[in-house]
C-alpha cells in the first residue's frame, strides 16, 4: 500500500519526503520503485519536515510505530493510517503532540506488483480523527488520487472492512477452492485457473452491468434441489474441505432468493435445510459414561 500509493501521489505530482521501512532490503526495494531514497530511520525522516505522514503498515504494527513517532511529531502535521478496520484513535500519540489525525482507507486490493492508476474512481474511507481540518485533508489526498472520498464513523470500521474483506479477498480464496476441485477432475492447476476466470469474470461484469439479484444464476435460483444434493453428497465424499465453505455460502445465497422472494417459500425451506451445517455430536451423557471418560 505504501509504494502503491507514494507511485500514485508522484505521479499526480506531489512531494515525497522520504519513505521507511524497517529493514535494508526493504527500503532499498521501496527506494528503486519509488525512485526517492528511503531515510534510515524515523528521525531522519522527520528532519525532512513532512507536511503528511502517512502509515502503511501492518494493522497490528501500528501501536508501536505510532508510539515511536509521537515524540517526533511537529504540531500541524497531518498523521493518517490506512487501516480499514483499526480505529482512528490508534492515532493519539501523535494527537496529543499536536497533530492533525485521520484514517485514509482506500476500498482497493493492492498486490506487491501495483497496477498504475490503482486508485482512480475508487471509493475512499475517511475517519477524521483529533484536529481541525482532518476531513479535508482526506478529501484532498483522495481527490489527487482520483478517488471518491467518503466519511466512515470510527464505530463503523470493523463493519466496513469485513464487506470489503468479503468482496475481493475471499474471491480469491473462493478460486483457490474452485481450482481444487477442478484439479480433482483432472484439469492441471493452471489451466484449471485460466479455465475460471472467464467465469468469476462474467459473474464480476454482470453484477455491474444488471446488479443483485439479477446477476445471480445457477442451480439454487433454480430451486434445483437434486443437483444441490449431489453437489453435497460429492463433496462430503470426494473434497469434504470444500464443503463448509459450500454450504455457508449456499445458506447466504438462500438468504438472497429470500429477500427477493425468487422462489416459493416451500423450496427455500427445503434448500435452507439442506445447506445447513450438519448438527454437532450430542454429548455423551455423563451419567452414563464409564469412569475416567469423561
Ligand atoms: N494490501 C491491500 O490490499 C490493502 C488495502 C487497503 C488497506 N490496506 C492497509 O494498508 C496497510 C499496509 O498493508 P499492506 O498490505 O501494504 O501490508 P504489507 O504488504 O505487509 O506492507 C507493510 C509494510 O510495512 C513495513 N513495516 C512493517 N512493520 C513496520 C514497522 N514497525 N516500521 C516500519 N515499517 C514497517 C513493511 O516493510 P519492512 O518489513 O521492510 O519493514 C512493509 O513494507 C495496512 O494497514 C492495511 O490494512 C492494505
Amino acid at each position: 500500500m505504501g509504494v502503491a500509493l507514494g507511485l500514485e501521489l508522484l505521479a499526480q505530482g506531489g512531494e515525497l519526503a522520504g519513505h521507511l521501512n524497517r529493514s535494508a532490503e526493504g527500503r532499498r526495494q521501496a527506494a528503486q520503485r519509488l525512485g526517492v531514497p528511503g531515510a534510515a530511520d524515523l528521525p531522519s525522516l522527520a528532519a525532512r519536515g513532512p507536511e503528511l505522514w502517512l502509515l502503511t503498515v501492518p494493522d497490528a504494527s501500528l501501536p508501536e510505530v505510532v508510539e515511536t513517532l509521537s515524540p517526533l511529531i511537529e504540531p500541524g502535521q497531518y498523521v493518517a493510517h490506512t487501516s480499514g478496520a483499526t480505529s482512528v484513535s490508534v492515532l493519539e500519540p501523535c494527537a496529543a503532540r499536536g497533530a492533525v489525525t485521520l484514517a485514509f482507507h482506500p476500498l482497493q486490493t493492492v498486490t506487491a506488483s501495483p497496477a498504475p492508476e490503482l486508485f482512480r474512481g475508487i471509493s475512499i474511507a475517511v475517519t477524521p480523527g483529533t484536529g481541525g481540518g482532518a476531513w479535508e485533508a482526506g478529501l484532498r489526498l483522495a481527490e489527487l488520487l482520483g478517488a471518491r472520498p467518503f466519511p466512515l464513523r470510527d464505530e463503523d470500521r470493523a463493519l466496513y472492512h469485513a464487506a470489503g474483506v468479503m468482496a475481493s479477498n475471499y474471491v480469491v480464496t473462493l478460486a483457490w477452492l474452485a481450482r481444487q476441485l477442478f484439479q480433482r477432475v483432472g484439469i492441471p492447476a493452471d489451466g484449471a485457473l485460466d479455465a475460471l476466470l472467464p467465469l468469476t469474470t462474467r459473474a464480476v461484469e454482470n453484477l455491474r452491468e444488471v446488479g443483485i439479484p439479477q446477476a445471480l444464476t445457477g442451480p439454487l435460483l433454480r430451486g434445483d434441489l437434486a443437483t444441490i444434493a449431489r453437489h453435497l453428497s460429492t463433496l462430503e465424499e470426494e473434497a469434504p474441505e470444500a464443503l463448509p465453505a459450500y454450504r455457508a455460502l449456499g445458506g447466504a445465497t438462500v438468504g438472497l432468493l429470500t429477500e427477493h422472494q425468487l422462489l416459493p417459500e416451500a423450496t427455500l425451506s427445503e434448500l435452507e435445510q439442506m445447506l445447513a451445517p450438519p448438527a454437532p455430536p450430542e454429548p455423551s451423557d455423563p451419567s452414563t459414561s464409564p469412569k475416567g471418560t469423561r
